[in-house]
């Protein structure tokens, strides 16, 4: 099977022996994102929402308008909704800070066991700094969301539940809908960490029910330095802002400031113009194939990459061995993480070692270290024999 998209619409597999299995990480970037980039500073850069002259508006134009493809590609209400933040973890840490006053001493954050740290430590700080206490969803044995005791853990002190769409170590994807509606029924705020998600499968905000979506553009075919905060905006508006400074206010004296309106409050600064740019180039270059065949072509790959898997001497594949995205994490019995990454470097193949920024979930699984692949579009069968030719060959030198 060839891959989704043509390999050569990305610049970096021009060295055609690169297989790349890291898109959990970052993505690569397809030629037409990356000339959006070279274009958008070329030939029409100038600082955005307050320049008179006409590069000045071409370039706000640019970057509202990739605001409005954004808000579509999640089907948000209205563009007003989507904030760019440096990522996911801004994003995070954003409503870490605005939400400050909305947590009391004794209130509770809920948060799961196979949370990524970006979606742990901003929470922490906030149960540091307001005496609430973070509460965990535990797993169960499969890798998935344990809600069997859920009364445990939605109670009338919970003020934030924060939950990743999938997990970017197990591949598991949560029941967002199901959670939704416990989360509803308690009058709490329901913020989804998408950094895994919005990148290969549909994601609508308005299906999901959630009230906040944090996401990052690099995991997503895009530049570094942009990502996305959707929220309500009934929310957003009652929200402190974060970060202070230029373009955020509305009227600033020596002794007070007002702020702008939702979303340009919580766009400090000169903003990543360019990169929401680019962006939404990739953005576009997602909808084109359309994110039922992502995730669809991601499944398939996915299936076969865990059959071929299986057959590894040793080997243990860690959550659901049937139902998850494209993510498999794995140990080998005799071969540490670190020594099979280097020797499958020798062959060109990135994968990650390590903890994934997922410290709490490794000890939950017992492991200090684990491999992990991930797919993408650009990636195919014959990657994944490729991977499993060489994880064949490690375990012959050991
Ligand atoms: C599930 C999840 N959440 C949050 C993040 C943080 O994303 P970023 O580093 O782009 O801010 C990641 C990154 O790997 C992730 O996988």
């Amino acid at each position: 099977m060839t891959s989704l998209v043509q390999k050569t619409d990305f610049p970096i597999f021009d060295d055609e022996k690169l297989i790349y299995l890291d898109s959990a990480s970052t993505s690569q970037k397809p030629k037409i994102v990356l000339d959006t980039i070279k274009n958008a500073y070329e030939s029409s850069n100038a600082n955005v929402h307050r320049a008179l002259y006409d590069l000045g508006s071409r370039s706000t134009e640019l970057y509202e308008s990739s605001r409005e493809i954004i808000s579509d590609f999640i089907n948000a209400h209205s563009s007003k909704e989507v904030i760019f933040t440096g990522g996911a973890t801004e994003s995070i840490n954003l409503l870490s800070y605005s939400l400050e006053k909305k947590i009391q001493k004794g209130d509770e954050i809920l948060l799961s066991h196979m949370e990524h740290h970006a979606n742990i430590v901003p929470w922490q700080q906030l149960a540091k700094r307001c005496g609430a206490q973070l509460k965990y969803l535990p797993l169960t044995d499969s890798g998935d969301l344990d809600l069997s005791k859920k009364e445990q853990y939605f109670t009338n002190k919970t003020k934030i539940v924060s939950i990743t769409h999938m997990s970017n170590v197990l591949g598991t994807i949560n029941p967002i809908k199901k959670i939704a509606k416990i989360v509803k029924s308690i009058g709490a705020i329901f913020i989804i960490d998408g950094a895994q998600s919005v990148s290969h499968m549909p994601v609508d905000v308005q299906k999901l029910e959630c009230d906040f979506l944090a996401f990052s553009g690099h995991k997503m075919l895009g530049p570094t330095g942009v990502g996305v905060l959707w929220g309500k905006l009934n929310l957003l508006n009652d929200l402190e802002p974060f970060l202070s400074g230029g373009e955020m206010i509305e009227k600033v004296t020596l002794d007070n400031s007002t702020w702008n309106e939702v979303p340009y409050k919580f766009e400090a600064g000169t903003p990543n113009y360019i990169q929401a740019i680019g962006l939404s180039a990739a953005v576009k270059y997602l909808k084109d194939i359309g994110m039922d065949n992502v995730r669809n072509y991601e499944e398939t790959l996915t299936s076969y990459a865990l059959e071929k898997l299986q057959n590894i001497p040793k080997i243990y594949i860690h959550g659901n061995p049937k139902k998850r995205g494209g993510v498999i994490s794995f140990n080998i019995g005799g071969v540490h993480p670190q020594d099979l990454a280097q020797f499958l470097n020798e062959d060109k193949i990135c994968l990650r070692v390590g903890h994934h920024c997922a410290q709490p979930l490794l000890e939950t699984l017992n492991e200090t270290s684990t491999a992990r692949i991930s797919f993408y579009i650009y990636n195919n069968f014959s990657d994944i024999d490729k991977l499993v030719d060489s994880i064949n060959s490690t375990i012959k030198y050991f």
